[in-house]
């Protein structure tokens, strides 16, 4: 490995410390040079187990100290939005978790700071670096595969909280948060796949809200730019709290391919098998799941995608890769959870332009 990119992380907190941080060890292109936090027990924690050689509660003193090539944020929205301009301006390019900001407005704010300065910003969309996603996108931008017709996604949270609770500036309830905070994911998926998004129609079904959250769904058809066709099914009402479903369907030019869980994908090609194998005219299928093993290391390993967002972060930042999901890709997933849950109260379909109106 001849270059390291010099990295720091803002934030020591429970998702990063969980499923960031342990990825670092197995990416020869990070230097951890140092880590920050409020809090001086997690900031002292992370360096001495993530092995970083520095560790701060002030970001203006790490700042000042350190000689960085790029930095990571880790935390609330606010935090992404306000902490990721400090960054920049500090000439550093960024990493921020997702959403980058709790609206359009300011995400895409971001994303244009950072552009004015010449840097480059990332969000952490990490499905587009998973295994079966990466291997889904390699399948469809095929020529056989013959472009992308239409998308079916059913993507299932338990019941969701008012994250207002935990300090996310969003008063709209769960539902609107649930959108904001982790639907948005979804959102980012179908952009990845099936480009720019023309105009939305979203129905909705609230159950119950409680002290607890709330168990509601969003039933979504969505117009592409390309022509593509989706519907987009994002709810609380399939598994119990604390557990996710997922489902992703594309159908190509005859053939599809489905991916279950980022865990599982089926491919069902056009081309007919070979006529002595041919005894139920079936399409060829081709299947790929994890090996167990790589099951059981998916947080630390690349079938999730942590480890692979922070290396293209560090790849990135030494200018051998291209940053997917960027600042501006982060914007226009916050941009589509707005507009569901804006036709979802309006009744009406609503057009995706470039800006806000
Ligand atoms: N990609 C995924 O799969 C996934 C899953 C869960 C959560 N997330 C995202 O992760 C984020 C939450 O991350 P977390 O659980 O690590 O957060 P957290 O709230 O547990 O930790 C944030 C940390 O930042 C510190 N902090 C706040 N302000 C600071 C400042 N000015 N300087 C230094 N430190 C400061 C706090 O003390 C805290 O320890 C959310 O944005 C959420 O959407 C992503």
């Amino acid at each position: 490995m001849n270059k390291q990119a010099k990295l720091a992380f803002i934030g020591c907190g429970g998702f990063s410390t969980s499923c960031l941080y342990p990825t670092l060890q197995n990416i020869p292109e990070i230097d951890l040079v140092a880590v920050c936090d409020l809090k001086e027990e997690l900031a002292k924690r992370n360096a001495r187990n993530f092995g970083a050689r520095s560790w701060y509660t002030d970001v203006e003193k790490m700042l000042a100290t350190e000689k960085l090539d790029g930095i990571v944020v880790v935390g609330l929205p606010q935090m992404h939005y306000q902490m990721g301009k400090r960054c920049l301006d500090a000439g550093l390019p960024i990493y921020v978790e997702k959403p980058s900001a709790n609206t359009y407005a300011e995400a895409l704010d971001l994303a244009e700071y950072a552009q004015k300065k010449g840097l480059f910003g990332m969000v952490g969309h990490m499905k587009r670096h998973s295994t079966c996603y990466r291997m889904a996108k390699t399948i469809m931008d095929k020529k056989e595969f013959g472009g992308i017709n239409e998308i079916e996604v059913r993507f299932a949270n338990g019941r969701y909280p008012d994250l207002k609770k935990f300090g996310w500036g969003l008063d709209k309830g769960p539902a609107h948060a649930f959108l904001i905070g982790q639907a948005v994911h979804i959102f980012d998926l179908i952009r990845f796949f099936c480009g720019d998004v023309a105009e939305i129609y979203s129905i909705f079904r609230e159950v119950e809200t409680t002290d607890d959250g709330g168990i509601f769904g969003f039933a979504v058809t969505v117009q592409f730019k390309s022509g593509a066709i989706g519907l987009v099914n994002v709810n609380a009402f399939h598994c119990p709290r604390f557990q996710m479903s997922e489902y992703f369907e594309a159908a190509g030019y005859e053939c599809c391919l489905e991916v279950r869980d980022m865990m599982e994908l089926n491919y069902h090609a056009r081309q007919k098998p070979l006529p002595e194998f041919e005894t139920a005219g079936r399409a060829q299928i081709f299947s790929w799941k994890p090996e167990f093993t790589e099951v059981g290391a998916s947080t630390a390993g690349g079938i999730i995608g942590y480890k692979g967002e922070m290396r293209h972060f560090a790849r990135s930042v030494l200018g051998l890769e291209k940053p997917s999901a960027d600042l501006f890709d982060g914007a226009k997933a916050v941009q589509i959870a707005e507009a569901i849950w804006d036709s979802s109260q309006s009744g009406k379909v609503v057009k995706l332009g470039e800006k806000k109106a």
